[in-house]
């Protein structure tokens, strides 16, 4: 793939006619977990923290997402972007997957929310039920949104990583303004990412790993139509821009396009590819590559997918333990969208809290 940007234009139109690349066979192989210069675990975290409880807890989370990517890769993306959701906002307590309430607007209630689709909401309570009717109530809706962004990545072609479980859900929910105020807008440049992402501890070379994901997935027209609207971002490639003209015609269609324009649903490195190209879709993409301060890591990443993995596993290791609730904070929910105090079906349900894990 080309790496100059004055090539960018000629390969463009030939770019659109990739089909969307299948499922790699990848996942079938027996690739070692990555485990090198990996952060430190947080207190009350293990790597097999559910292995006499739910031996079971990781293959049954990847033999059921295989399933449900097979019949619709999108909710990868939107799985792993619900991981990001939920850690940004008061940590990884699985708050991001409260259903709200007039007293009580949870995040799925804030702007943000737009693309937390509510099928992949669903596959999280359906791997919930699975892993409670084998082991009991004794696994968190935290650790398997965790497990599921896990596999969102491996099972799109992306490493496979241990992830570092034991976390709680919340018994708080996440305010619509902690919401709005931890989540970074599309329209961010590096300076406004670099200290809203440097305050919780991540670097430059976090920030473009992590900024990675957008290798797939999707974004509606109205993340990036001020790049379009009422003049055009000149740092977007011309033909690019014509192409995003014709899905999002004014600033008010509802349409969604690709995040990667290459290789939209591979977890690949691709989307450092566009970034060199000028066809980032976010102005959070492209100013990684205007910046110069994120601009060198940009290109290595581009040149060496080996090195975005190994640093992508670093960041979002660090991601998957913010704010963690651990021991006997929190709780178990029995509903991963309902607080066991507010889930009227809790005292029915037949599923009983395993043993105590301390
Ligand atoms: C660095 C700051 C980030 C910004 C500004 C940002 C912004 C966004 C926006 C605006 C969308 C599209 C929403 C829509 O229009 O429907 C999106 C989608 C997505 N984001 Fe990010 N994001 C960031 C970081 C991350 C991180 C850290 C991850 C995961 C580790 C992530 C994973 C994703 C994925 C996978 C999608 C596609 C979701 C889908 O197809 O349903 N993003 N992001
Ligand atoms: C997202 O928030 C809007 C209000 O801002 C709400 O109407 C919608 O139901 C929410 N979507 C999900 C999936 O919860
Ligand atoms: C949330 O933020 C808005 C706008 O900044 C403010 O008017 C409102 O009072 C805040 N609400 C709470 C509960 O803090
Ligand atoms: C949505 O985008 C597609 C191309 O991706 C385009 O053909 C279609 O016209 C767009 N829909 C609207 C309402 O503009
Ligand atoms: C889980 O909780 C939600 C929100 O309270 C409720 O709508 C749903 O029916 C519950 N699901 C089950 C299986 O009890």
């Amino acid at each position: 793939m080309a790496l100059s940007v004055s090539r960018s234009s000629t390969s463009f139109s030939s770019l659109l006619l990739i089909p969307f690349l299948l499922l790699v066979s990848h996942y079938s192989s027996e690739a070692q977990p990555t485990e090198l210069s990996t952060p430190a675990i947080v207190k009350g975290l293990s790597r097999s923290f559910y292995k006499s409880s739910c031996p079971k807890l990781e293959s049954i989370v990847r033999n059921h997402l295989k399933k449900v990517f097979k019949k619709d890769i999108g909710q990868a993306a939107a799985l792993l972007r619900i991981f990001f959701h939920d850690c940004f906002v008061q940590g990884c307590d699985a708050s991001v997957l409260l259903d709200g309430s007039f007293a009580n607007p949870s995040e799925k209630e804030a702007p943000p929310n737009l693309t937390l689709r509510p099928d992949a909401l669903k596959t999280l309570d359906d791997l919930r039920a699975l892993v409670h009717n084998t082991c009991g109530r004794v696994v968190s809706c935290a650790d398997i949104t965790a497990l599921a962004g896990r596999d969102a990545v491996f099972l799109s072609g992306g490493p496979d990583y241990k992830v570092p479980l034991g976390r709680r859900d919340s018994v708080t929910f996440a305010t619509r303004n902690t919401t709005l105020a931890n989540l970074p807008a599309p329209a961010s440049t590096v300076d406004a990412l670099l200290l809203s992402l440097g305050t919780k501890n991540f670097d430059a070379t976090d920030v473009v790993a992590l900024s990675g994901a957008h290798t797939i997935g999707r974004g509606h027209c109205n993340s990036f139509t001020s790049r379009l609207y009422p003049t055009q971002d000149p740092t977007m490639d011309t033909a690019f821009a014509s192409s995003l003209k014709l899905t999002c015609p004014t600033t008010a269609t509802v349409n969604t396009t690709v995040l990667d324009v290459r290789t939209p649903n591979k977890f690949d490195n691709k989307y450092y590819a566009d970034l060199v190209n000028r066809q980032g879709l976010f102005t959070s993409d492209q100013d990684l590559f205007t910046d110069e301060r994120t601009r060198g890591i940009v290109m290595s990443f581009s040149k060496n997918q080996k090195l975005f993995f190994d640093k992508f596993v670093i960041a979002v290791t660090k991601m998957g333990q913010m704010g963690v609730l651990t021991g006997n904070q929190g709780e178990i929910r029995a509903n991963c969208s309902a607080r066991n105090s507010d889930n009227r079906f809790f005292l029915q349900s037949s599923v009983v809290e395993g043993w105590a894990q301390f």
